[in-house]
């Protein structure tokens, strides 16, 4: 298959063992990404220092909730070892592999996707352990970063209007500000945090350091806000006692609380089904108010640079 060859291609050009042609590989893509990325009015990464908060699920509704706003959107999947995107958007597509680079999927409003799930043929196997490589944690970060900026150089988006990148959990808190890092002349991140304790202090630490590396950070999404009872639909408590949610990080370090998604067992089988949630739904809803606000945010910011 043209993809495994292109993901082995991907994999071969990596060389360590020879600093300055790596220095020229690197200059040589980062040229080539921000060439490709040129054609993308916004990008924008979700991220969290922890995992397992809802990054993806963030990801694929702000991706539709930008599309029914009528934006062209893109999505791109940067976890290397559990991507889920096109899953969770149900596309089943792959990359159509052309002589300038790779043509992503087409997914529901006719969403973009670009997952390094379509080079996993093996799809119960992480991408880092496939090949000869017995690797140590550091060199493991090393590799999974160079993968991605191939894998940036390689997709042709075309124009978008919206790029939205989802991030892998860091190992640590300075991990997925490092990745986002990644994509040249990038607008913002959007932060996903639980409300419980041991997320929300990983994810005070992951925003200073996304601050301290210059990433803005756009506003903050409180998910799993709280649960909804299945038979009367009344809001539960689900992480504290009293139901405390994430105002604090926001009132602290000074940032918008976009939304607080309660959890909600058809978000996670709309996602599992790769079905959009209904329109209906309050939680379509608390999407799409989040891209107003995210809109209204990056224009004020777009209207302080012109003035400058
Ligand atoms: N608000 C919610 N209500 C119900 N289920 C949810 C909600 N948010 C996320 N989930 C479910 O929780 C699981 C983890 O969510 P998700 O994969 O989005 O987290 P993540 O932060 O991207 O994880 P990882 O760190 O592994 O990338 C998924 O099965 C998802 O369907
Ligand atoms: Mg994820
Ligand atoms: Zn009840």
């Amino acid at each position: 298959m043209a993809e495994e060859k292109t993901l082995r291609e991907i994999l071969k050009k990596i060389k360590f063992s020879d600093d300055a042609q790596v220095m020229k590989q690197l200059v040589d893509q980062s040229i080539q990404v921000k060439v490709r990325m040129g054609y993308i009015r916004r990008k924008i990464v979700v991220m969290s220092g922890k995992g397992g908060v809802g990054k993806s699920t963030t990801t694929a509704n702000l991706a539709l909730a930008f599309a029914r706003a009528g934006h062209t959107v893109g999505v791109l999947d940067v976890d290397l070892n559990g991507p889920c995107i096109p899953k969770m958007l149900g596309v089943t597509g792959s990359f159509e592999i052309r002589q300038e680079g790779a043509i992503p999927p087409v997914g529901p409003y006719g969403i973009k996707v670009a997952s390094m799930d379509f080079f996993l043929t093996e799809k119960n196997t992480p991408v880092r352990w496939k090949g000869a490589m017995e690797l140590s944690p550091i060199w493991l970060g090393m590799f999974e970063m160079n993968v991605i900026r191939e894998f940036l150089a390689d997709i042709l988006w075309g124009e978008l209007d919206y790029l939205i990148a989802d991030l892998p959990p860091g190992a640590s808190a300075d991990k997925p500000p490092v990745i986002a890092g990644f994509l040249p002349e990038l607008d913002g991140a959007i932060v996903v945090s639980t409300p419980s304790e041991v997320a929300k202090t990983v994810v005070r630490k992951s925003i200073v350091y996304a601050r301290e590396i210059g990433i803005r950070v756009i506003g903050l999404v409180e998910n799993m806000s709280g649960a909804i009872c299945p038979s009367c639909q009344t809001p539960v408590p689900l992480f504290t006692e009293k139901n405390e949610g994430c105002e604090d990080i926001a009132l602290d370090l000074d940032l918008p609380l976009l939304g607080k998604i309660p959890f909600d067992s058809q978000i996670a089988q709309a996602c599992d089904r790769g079905i959009p949630l209904p329109l209906s739904h309050p939680t379509t809803k608390l999407f799409d108010g989040m891209v107003t606000q995210i809109e209204s945010f990056l224009e004020k910011r777009t209207v302080s640079i012109g003035i400058h």
